[in-house]
């Protein structure tokens, strides 16, 4: 099995002095919310360009960030490789000159590669392994016209989401005061993904000559086509959706389909193949080509396994992360649309989304906008005008293709029952804690894993957290390497009796900032994964001989990361959940809010030293832990 190593994956620490370019950075705030057509342009373009970092500042950072995470030798080994890789006139400064090159003639010389290296080139399925869940507050209802009614709001809030994108009066989104990219706005809705024999593609049709009307909506694994817009170009509002919606449903009510959608859970090579023979047939590429083309997906999902009141929230997670497998709802999907709403019939309601065109906060940001148009908005049950029945999409399946789909179901099961994932809320502070000792609440969340893992395994880890580049143009992600020098001293000395109190908290207070200069840094561009990366391409690129850095086994172990985190803040009250990266990892989403936390923790059952439950405990206890430490601990005035 092929494990991704890059996305939400891949950098290290070192102490060198703070970046210049940024202040403490702060929560993307929207100041702005008037924007002109044009304006969108205007704004991309006066975004900076993502820069090179310098090769040598990138190699120290890089056997710095290796020393809590390779033993001794190996870290020996890995300088004399880096010394080799950028001594004057060496391979290292010829793929920097490439490097810089490429910076300056393209938008952003790192966007495309990473697409296809983090995404479109990845193999395995993209459910649990690429694709994100996001598990919103459940609602008020109990039954299908609950559901129904849900359903209609949400579909109309998206809607009046999309009219600021299509009119670009989007607010500009700002971070620590600089203004971020707002493209991956553009990219998510009317987009799919489209699976390759050997690489997939995206298609985003909202910039076609004739953009979507539609969406499309899944019903006991039939698909179907609404259109959600007056023929005077209005959209629909909730009562015209109700009653399209109600016809969906009543026309659907059979249970024993064939479960197409399934197919979009294969790995990807595999869903390629099944892909070409299932568009041979013309209905079906006609209906295949209808919920690629569509804004949205709408799952209105059958029930869940019955859980404990105290699972809930864990079992929301596993229907928005993955469906519960084929005889829940996995079928009732469409893995590789980008957008994909889920609304169950007892008030669980969430998303999945396909991570090629964006990463978790712009989708947050639209899913909070139709949270509170939700709330906001009324049914009145007024008389509709008749409009036309929602067109179902058929799909003429031959013996060969059910072959395919009875596979598909048997491996979605098989990780289905894989995959442990507990959604666990801390409610015993939120960021108010650790601002309060003034300190970044992000890096105290971070640092308080680092801790927990430690308390589990006795060693830290390779750990890879997402930072934002979309201070420059296009700009995606980079890594924070959580794992420091500095978060090890103090993971160490924290459960040790022979240690002062005032010493743990001088380290504590030093593994926190490393951790916020390690973000200052990742997020202006000077990290060290993403321009490591770009000198290996760049290498593959001019078809050279791979630098002996990049087969190295310190190479390999900085970039099997046991913890893949990621913080997704959010107005709402919700949290997004994704599987681990390897084997034997963890993935671990949170939603610092201000006086609780909301936590999605995975790993594999089939990995005997992982438990999510158990590491979801061991971060509940670490934060107590350090809160306890330092109101027990006066510090010296900061
Ligand atoms: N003392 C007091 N308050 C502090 C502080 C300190 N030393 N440091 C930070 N704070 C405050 C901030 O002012 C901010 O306040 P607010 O809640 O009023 O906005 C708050 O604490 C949060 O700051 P912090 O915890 O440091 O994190 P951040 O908001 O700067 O976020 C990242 C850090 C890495 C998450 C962010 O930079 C980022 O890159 N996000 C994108 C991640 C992403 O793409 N994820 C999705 C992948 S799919």
């Amino acid at each position: 099995m092929m494990w991704g190593i890059y996305s939400r994956t891949m950098v290290k620490v070192g102490m060198a002095k703070p970046c210049a370019l940024l202040k403490p950075c702060h929560l993307v705030k929207p100041v702005s919310a008037t924007r002109v057509p044009g304006r969108y342009l205007t704004h991309q373009k006066g975004l900076p360009t993502l820069p090179v970092p310098p090769l040598h500042q990138t190699c120290e950072r890089y056997l710095t960030a290796l020393e809590p995470i390779v033993e001794v030798d190996e870290l020996k080994h890995t300088t004399e490789l880096i010394e080799e890789f950028q001594k004057p006139g060496g391979v290292g400064e010829r793929l920097q000159k490439s490097l810089e090159r490429r910076a300056h003639n393209t938008d952003n010389w790192l966007s495309e590669w990473w697409v296809q290296v983090a995404y479109l080139d990845y193999r395995l399925p993209v459910v649990v392994h690429s694709s994100p869940g996001l598990v919103l507050p459940r609602v008020n209802f109990n039954d299908k016209q609950g559901q129904i009614r849900f359903a209609a709001k949400l579909i109309a809030g998206v809607l009046d989401f999309k009219t600021m994108i299509d009119n670009e009066t989007l607010p500009v989104e700002y971070l620590g005061g600089n203004p971020l990219c707002m493209n991956q706005y553009y990219q998510v809705l009317s987009s799919c993904r489209i699976p390759g024999l050997k690489r997939d593609s995206v298609v985003n049709h909202a910039k076609s000559s004739i953009p979507p009307k539609h969406i499309t909506v899944v019903h006991n694994s039939q698909f179907f086509v609404l259109d959600v817009y007056n023929s005077d170009g209005s959209p629909l509002d909730t009562d015209q959706l109700c009653v399209q919606l109600e016809k969906i449903c009543s026309s659907s009510k059979q249970t024993n389909m064939d479960p197409v959608g399934i197919l979009t859970t294969l790995d990807r090579d595999s869903w390629g193949k099944t892909y070409n023979s299932l568009i041979k047939d013309k209905t079906n590429k006609e209906s295949v080509s209808a919920i690629q083309r569509s804004i949205f997906t709408v799952c209105l999902d059958g029930q869940m396994p019955p859980v404990s009141d105290d699972m809930l929230r864990s079992c929301a997670a596993v229907q928005m992360l993955h469906g519960g497998g084929s005889q829940w709802n996995s079928g009732n999907r469409w893995f590789d649309k980008t957008l994909q709403f889920i609304i169950g019939e007892d008030g669980t309601c969430g998303a999945n989304y396909e991570h090629a065109p964006a990463e978790g906060p712009p989708i947050v940001a639209l899913i909070d906008h139709v949270v509170e148009y939700t709330k906001k908005s009324k049914i009145t049950e007024s008389p509709v005008k008749p409009l036309p029945m929602p067109q179902k999409l058929h799909f003429n399946v031959t013996p060969d293709i059910k072959k395919d789909i009875e596979e598909a179901k048997q491996k979605m099961n098989t990780l289905a029952q894989d995959v442990d994932l507990k959604v666990v809320v801390f409610d015993h502070f939120g960021k108010n804690v650790p601002k309060t000792h003034k300190m970044s609440p992000d890096a105290f969340i971070q640092v308080a894993l680092q801790l927990a893992y430690y308390r589990m395994y006795g060693q830290s880890c390779a750990t890879y957290e997402s930072a934002s580049l979309r201070m420059f143009r296009l700009g995606r992600t980079d890594t924070i390497r959580s794992a420091s020098t500095a978060s090890a001293s103090f993971v160490k000395a924290f459960d040790d009796p022979t240690k002062q109190n005032t010493e743990k908290v001088d380290l504590l207070d030093k593994a926190v900032k490393a951790h916020r200069w390690y973000t200052n840094m990742a997020i202006s561009g000077q990290a060290i994964d993403r321009h490591l990366l770009g000198l290996k391409m760049q290498a593959m690129e001019e078809k050279l001989t791979m630098p002996k850095v990049f087969t190295d086994n310190s190479y390999s172990k900085a970039l099997h990361y046991l913890l893949s985190t990621s913080q997704v803040p959010s107005k709402t009250d919700c949290v997004m959940c994704f599987g681990p990266v390897v084997p034997n990892g963890y993935g671990v989403c949170y939603n610092p809010m201000e006086s609780h936390i909301n936590f999605a923790v995975s790993s594999f059952n089939t990995c005997n030293e992982t438990n999510a439950a158990h590491l979801a405990q061991a971060v509940k206890d670490a934060l107590l832990d350090m809160r306890t430490l330092l109101e027990q601990t006066p510090r010296a005035k900061l």
